[in-house]
């Protein structure tokens, strides 16, 4: 069962606790033996004493004790074998397995990191060598990237031709697939995921090169950014931040990690010689990320993108994790619709005062809902207290509102007790809603599969024409199915879809394409923008049930509710058509990003 004895008994003999814990948090010698502060349970003064000649830790403060390789199992959430694999891979040691299916499922893994990495060595060596990576040199080039850059993060080109890196790897069909760098087509030959991209490859934590992200040239086709596929055994975006590998001394050395949206935001961060920026690979950031950071030692998290984006968790999401982790959430002062790449291209020292003058989650929100308000009248000043008292109550603690409360009520000059009982409406109406939302979600999972019609005849237009797959959005379909398929439409060709979707969706995919488009256009958009605004409505009216007749909050959403439903039925009458794509649909694809964050 598992590894070998006497294996097992040379890794705990070579391996460097004090070095090992030292990845994780600042270690210093104290007499005979070293103290941290114990990155297992996250806190302010060091607490973990660690003993290198015996090799072994206890802490203080959470009472965890044990060796090297219980902390790599604790740190690095792996199992006993994972962490004498991981310990042993670091020391040179070659295991020996005594169950030989253990062996052989480990070896799979690491067999398809092993191509991963490959294929970025290939994408490298493209990148800098290749005579048709002329374009992609020049546009790195034009964004400022010299040779060191493309060499610190790797960057690579993936060539125009459908199997290029296929031809290079020369690797089993199987592990071609699994490793995500490509996917099989119906005659089963192995296609490459990326062509005609600059590369952005991605590691683990631990270094390990897990898949990439993949940018167009500006006058490319396609997405912009192409991520590897979810499918991939070795790829997890739900835990894997781009840059962490690269910066982790730097946030361990401070205890703070800048999160932003984009690879190229990571980089321009390091550019600006601030070396502890991260970023989620196309997804929201999930709470798998934030104890990833925590591992090293970040206690401060420092936002720097609008927080308004799609890219963000929601308020109570950002209080809640820093409860549970002991850490403190800020916002960069970064001003609106500028990215921090474009910062530090234009001007460096700007970016770094920018995270020096990161403000607190909460004080970011509430001031931006009070500022360029004017305040000249009382029902202006009503509106902006409304507005900011509605971000403070999505915090949890009474003791961190009140005085945001009592600083809008100065602002606003309203008195605080009214203050305090809007907050207090504004919570329960809250609370209520989310559980109406869940019961909600929780049904719409099980009846999953009703078709409407007019979700496959977008679908059906999407396969003939792609281009208009850029318009819509994959929230906007209402179930799993057509929301996988169409999602896979975008992200991989039709030829590609129906090859890694599930069999549902792979069986929708062929069924809409077999049939042909012939319908139009106009007729098509419009039949789903009154699809997903019937959907809309119906979810406004429940949540204007949730309201008490003298809420703000209701004015607002009954506002809204009144607009939607005037403009279906101009829709109905056939008036204003180019409203549907001009106005309805953005506003919808708002709408229901905003309902699944
Ligand atoms: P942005 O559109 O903000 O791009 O996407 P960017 O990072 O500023 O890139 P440049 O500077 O224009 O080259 C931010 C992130 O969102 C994901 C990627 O992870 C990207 O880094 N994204 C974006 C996608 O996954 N797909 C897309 O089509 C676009
Ligand atoms: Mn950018």
């Amino acid at each position: 069962m598992g590894i070998h004895e006497d294996d097992i008994a040379k890794v705990r003999v070579s391996a460097d606790l004090v070095a090992i814990i030292g990845e994780h948090t600042t270690i210093k010698r104290s007499g005979r033996s070293w103290m941290a502060r114990c990155p297992l349970h996250g806190e302010r003064t060091p607490s973990l004493s660690v003993s290198a000649e015996k090799g072994v830790y206890h802490c203080f403060g959470c009472g965890r004790s044990g060796d090297a390789i219980t902390f790599v199992q604790e740190m690095e959430k792996v199992d006993f074998v994972g962490a004498v694999e991981s310990l042993a891979a670091r020391c040179g040691i070659r295991l020996r397995y005594t169950d030989m299916d253990e062996g052989k499922k480990r070896g799979r893994k690491s067999d398809l990191l092993e191509a991963v990495a490959k294929a970025a060595d290939f994408y490298h060596q493209r990148l800098l060598n290749a005579t048709d990576a002329g374009a992609a040199r020049g546009y790195l080039r034009s964004r400022g990237y010299d040779r060191d850059v493309v060499a610190k993060y790797k960057l690579g080109w993936a060539p125009d031709r459908p199997n290029a890196l296929a031809e290079h790897l020369k690797i089993t069909r199987d592990d071609f697939r699994d490793s995500g760098l490509g996917y099989l087509n119906s005659q089963g030959w192995p296609i490459d995921a990326f062509r005609a991209r600059v590369m952005f490859p991605i590691a683990d934590e631990r270094g390990r090169f897990s898949g990439f992200g993949g940018r167009v040239l500006p006058d490319g086709e396609g997405p912009k950014y192409k991520n590897s596929s979810g499918r991939a055994l070795v790829y997890d975006k739900s835990r894997l931040l781009y840059g962490l590998y690269t910066h982790r001394a730097g946030i361990v050395n401070e205890g703070e990690a800048i999160i932003c949206e984009g690879y190229t935001d990571v980089i321009g961060f390091g550019r600006a010689n601030i070396l502890r920026a991260v970023a989620t690979c196309g997804t929201a950031l999930t709470e798998e990320h934030i104890q990833l950071l925590k591992r090293f030692s970040a206690d401060r998290l420092v936002l720097a993108f609008d927080t308004d984006s799609a890219g963000l968790a929601a308020a109570e999401r950002v209080y809640e994790w820093e409860q549970k982790f002991e850490l403190d959430v800020y916002v960069a002062d970064l001003a609106e619709g500028v990215d921090p790449d474009q910062v530090a291209r234009q001007d460096p020292t700007e970016l770094a005062r920018a995270v020096q003058e990161a403000k607190p989650y909460m004080r970011f929100r509430m001031e931006r809902a009070l500022a360029r308000k004017d305040l000249s009248s009382p029902e202006a000043r009503a509106r902006a207290a409304q507005n900011a008292v509605l971000v403070v109550s999505e915090h949890p603690n009474e003791l961190v509102r009140d005085p945001y409360l009592l600083e809008i009520s100065d602002r606003c000059r309203v008195e605080i007790a009214t203050l305090r009982s809007l907050s207090a409406g504004f919570r329960s109406a809250v609370t209520t809603e989310q559980r109406a939302t869940v019961r909600v979600a929780d049904d719409a999972r099980v009846a999953d599969e009703p078709a409407v019609p007019a979700e496959d005849e977008a679908i059906r237009l999407v396969i003939d024409r792609p281009e208009f797959g850029a318009k819509l959005h994959t929230n906007l379909f209402g179930n799993g199915v057509r929301q996988e398929a169409f999602q896979a439409l975008q992200d991989h060709g039709f030829a590609g879809a129906v090859e890694i979707c599930s069999e549902p969706a792979a069986a929708l995919l062929r069924k809409l394409a077999v049939d042909g488009f012939d319908a139009d256009v106009d007729d098509v958009m419009a039949g789903l923008v009154r699809a997903v605004a019937r959907r809309t409505l119906d979810g406004m009216v429940r949540g204007l049930r949730l309201y008490s007749d003298s809420d703000l909050g209701r004015v607002e959403l009954s506002a809204a509710l009144r607009w939607l439903q005037l403009e279906l039925e101009k829709l109905d009458m056939g008036v204003q058509r180019q409203n549907v794509t001009e106005v309805l649909l953005p506003w919808l694809i708002q709408q229901v990003q905003w309902r699944t964050r």
